[in-house]
């Protein structure tokens, strides 16, 4: 396949039309993987076929799961049960997907053979001490690079006893990868977390038909119940929907109708965020689609406002703080982005990328130790800009590109690939016409 490397976006003048975002990223992740653990056949629609996704789909293959391919966005899975996977012959590649890579690691410690997870050169550098902790306390022989800390890691899998997890962080891979891990194993396992993180796991998990509850600081798991494979139908994402919200927001005379979005509350801090801040953001035709709370959001440019971001809609907004940054820097006033430090540690540190990026097109932004500082109102020249490899910085920039003075030129964009195939694509077909 043909791959572009950079992408120049160009100012345009307004924004008009409807459309549908690809499926959650984090929700399709979980589907392949319930469905695969699950006994009998699932049939996912709606899925994000994304390189992330693709990865947590290939790693379940080389487990031995039939997997087919009906649509683009519709797979088949013959699920094998909690104790029917295969060990794998090969390394599994997760690619740069730390959802895989975390989950897959829980999943994994419990399972009775020998695997090794690896990622990319990205994913090589995130912690992940954080799963390896908990899962090493339940008993799990995990071993990893640089003293235990960071992929590849080798996982000699069985002999775990149930446990009782205080997470130090709000995160939901790492809550995921305690409780599939405790979904395998007699007895109850617990996980408490400080806010509570993305819920995905829990309701899909229910949905599948494990005994698990939710309650306020965490989720308990009782194990070896089998799951039952189901029919599940994936709902746009959030987190892709999020770069046209700013879009519609921050350029003029536009109005945007985003069908079948995800708005579960744990993922819907974007909202809140862009409401508070003036912007005009209405939620229509609210329905539920398996377990997941989902509506239609019409977008109407607005003139923002900064505001103060922290607390507990971190975690609820923690993908989106590179867009929430470019929304900030078109806004009037001062936004501060505090608790926030775990944006030093996804894709790339997103705290210096949009440092870096806005920066470069002359906006006002500070980067904070846990957070960022931008006074807004600037208007942003054009320039050119390293995405650093993230797909949301990436994609960020062109948004921001939308609205500045001249065009933004963004290296690197391949990465886009990896939760929204086809970005580029909708960009130009919203933009059409437009240019001004
Ligand atoms: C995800 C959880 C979040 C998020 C990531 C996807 C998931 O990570 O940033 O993009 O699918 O569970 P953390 O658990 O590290 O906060």
């Amino acid at each position: 396949m043909h791959k572009v490397e950079t992408r120049t976006v160009v100012p345009i003048k307004g924004l008009r039309g409807e459309f549908v975002v690809p499926g959650d990223k984090s929700i399709s992740h979980r589907a392949i993987m319930f469905a695969s653990l699950a006994e009998g056949k699932s049939r996912i629609h709606g899925l994000l076929r994304g390189e992330d996704c693709l990865s947590t789909l290939k790693a379940f293959q080389s487990l031995g799961v039939e997997i087919i391919e009906k649509a683009d966005d519709e797979l088949i899975i013959q699920g094998r049960g909690l104790a029917g996977l295969q060990e794998p012959s090969d390394v599994i590649d997760c690619g740069n997907s730390g959802t895989t890579m975390r989950l897959m690691s829980g999943i994994l410690a419990a399972q009775p053979f020998f695997s090794i997870l690896t990622g990319d050169q990205y994913l090589r550098k995130r912690p992940m001490g954080r799963v390896i902790n908990p899962l090493t306390a339940m008993g799990a022989k995990i071993l990893g690079r640089d003293g235990n800390s960071k992929a590849p890691l080798a996982i000699d899998g069985g002999g775990l006893t149930p446990a009782e997890y205080h997470s130090p962080i709000a995160s939901a891979q790492v809550k995921s990868a305690v409780l599939l891990a405790g979904m395998q194993i007699d007895g109850a396992t617990t996980v408490y977390e400080p806010h509570l993180s993305r819920d995905h796991s829990e309701r899909m998990l229910r949905f599948f038909g494990a005994d698990l509850e939710s309650f306020s600081g965490g989720a308990r798991v009782n194990g070896r119940v089998q799951l039952t494979g189901r029919e599940v139908e994936v709902p746009g994402d959030i987190s892709s929907a999020a770069f046209f919200l700013v879009a519609g927001l921050i350029v003029p005379n536009s109005e945007i109708l985003l069908k079948n979005v995800g708005i579960n509350p744990t993922r819907s801090g974007i909202i809140d965020i862009l409401q508070q801040m003036g912007g005009s953001i209405e939620l229509t035709n609210q329905r539920e689609l398996s377990g997941e709370p989902i509506a239609d959001l019409l977008v109407k440019s607005s003139q923002l406002h900064g505001i103060e971001i922290g607390g507990e809609l971190i975690p609820r907004a923690i993908d989106e703080f590179p867009v929430i940054s470019v929304a900030a820097a078109f806004a009037e006033g001062v936004t501060t982005i505090r608790d926030a430090k775990e944006l030093r540690v996804k894709e790339t540190d997103r705290i210096a990328a949009m440092c870096e990026c806005l920066g470069a097109l002359g906006a006002d932004i500070e980067p904070l130790e846990d957070g960022m500082r931008i006074v807004g109102g600037i208007r942003l020249s054009g320039g050119q800009v390293n995405s650093f490899g993230d797909h949301r910085i990436a994609m960020s920039m062109a948004i921001a590109g939308l609205g500045s003075a001249s065009e933004v030129e963004i290296l690197d964009v391949d990465c886009t690939e990896t939760s929204f195939p086809g970005f580029w694509e909708l960009l130009t077909q919203i933009s059409r016409g437009n240019t001004s």
